[in-house]
């Protein structure tokens, strides 16, 4: 099969899975997606809306689930609140409001059943056709200030290969996540990176095991919720049996994906990013993110680290009466 033109390889959706059941975080999660959780005063969803539309998607497929309706809600228009604004003139708020409604050119597909992330991806198949997409997981926010999704969208563009964002962690995390076995990139790709100045790298994928033992694991590397993927991963998803856990999962697409050829689809290539993520969808990081963002907002950050030093040192002192 030729090369396909380069024209082919750009990017144009982004999708975002939001179906799941959010089970570590029930019973909060019970009517609520765990993607509408607030993060400060946004839902988790929102910064990863804003995260595509910053690198260029602003045609972003949200697949839902049960509980769609506060997902479809938030990002519509709620005339009564933008009138009671507008009457008393808040317009900052009224702006904030707005915003979330004019961010992107929503879409909404039903997952039905949720059968797994790759059964979620494949739900996406008659929106996107036969280009090229994001994938961006609603739980997984990237800082602004790291261009990870840009980064990606540019070592596929110059490679046509589907792409993954990998991330370093300790031994001890690897079995919460997918990881791969990695080779050195090809130099198309590392040639994407030149002048990006995003201190990612590039490597090639050549496995993936989705949540190994840390025996088990190939390398230390992640995989965390960013992926851009050729539709081909389409026709791969179609085959895919049920993985761990009775979920058709997208590591398992993406292992067969590595293995075929690149001329015809195949392939996949690996961001190692080192930049700042937040995940929403544990309980310990979710806390954790909430207060970090809160501490980079100019109204709430000195408050907030002086509750926060008192309330340590008070802590430690209970702790320190506790152990006499
Ligand atoms: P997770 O495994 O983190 O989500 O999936 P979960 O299953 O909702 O969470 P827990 O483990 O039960 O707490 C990663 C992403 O994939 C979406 C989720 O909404 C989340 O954004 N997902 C997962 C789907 O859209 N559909 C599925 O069938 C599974």
């Amino acid at each position: 099969m030729a090369e396909e033109r380069p024209s082919k390889r750009r990017v144009m959706h982004a999708v975002i899975p939001a179906a799941g059941l959010g089970t570590r975080f029930l019973p909060a999660t019970k009517a609520t997606p765990k993607e509408m959780l607030p993060v400060v005063d946004k839902p988790a969803i929102q910064y990863v809306v804003e995260e595509a539309v910053a690198a260029g998607l602003a045609n972003v497929l949200v697949v839902t689930g049960r509980n769609k309706r506060p997902l479809e809600d938030h990002f519509d228009r709620n005339y009564e609140l933008e009138s009671t604004l507008t009457r008393k003139g808040d317009a900052d708020r009224l702006q904030l409001v707005q915003h979330a409604t004019s961010l992107a050119h929503l879409h909404f597909v039903r997952q039905g059943d949720p059968r797994g992330l790759g059964h979620a991806v494949s739900c996406a198949r008659a929106h996107v056709g036969r280009s090229p997409f994001a994938v961006l997981l609603g739980d997984d926010l990237i800082d602004p200030r790291d261009p990870l999704l840009s980064t990606m969208i540019s070592v596929h563009e110059a490679t046509g290969q589907s792409v993954i964002a990998l991330m370093e962690v300790p031994p001890n995390q690897i079995p919460l996540y997918g990881c791969a076995a990695v080779g050195p990139a090809p130099l198309a790709a590392a040639a994407a990176f030149e002048n990006r100045g995003s201190g990612c790298d590039a490597v090639a994928v050549t496995g993936l095991v989705e949540k190994p033992t840390a025996e088990e694991a190939p390398s230390n590397l992640a995989v965390i919720g960013r992926y851009v993927l050729h539709p081909r991963v389409f026709d791969v998803l179609e085959h895919t049996a049920p993985g761990r856990g009775g979920e058709i999962q997208l590591t398992d697409a993406l292992a067969t994906l590595a293995g075929l050829d690149p001329a015809e689809g195949g392939g996949v290539l690996g961001v190692i990013f080192r930049g700042r993520r937040y995940d929403t969808g544990d309980r310990l990081d979710y806390l954790k993110t909430v207060v970090t963002l809160a501490c980079e907002r100019e109204d709430l950050a000195r408050p907030l680290l002086a509750w926060l030093a008192d309330f340590v040192a008070s802590r430690a002192d209970e702790d320190g009466q506790g152990s006499l």
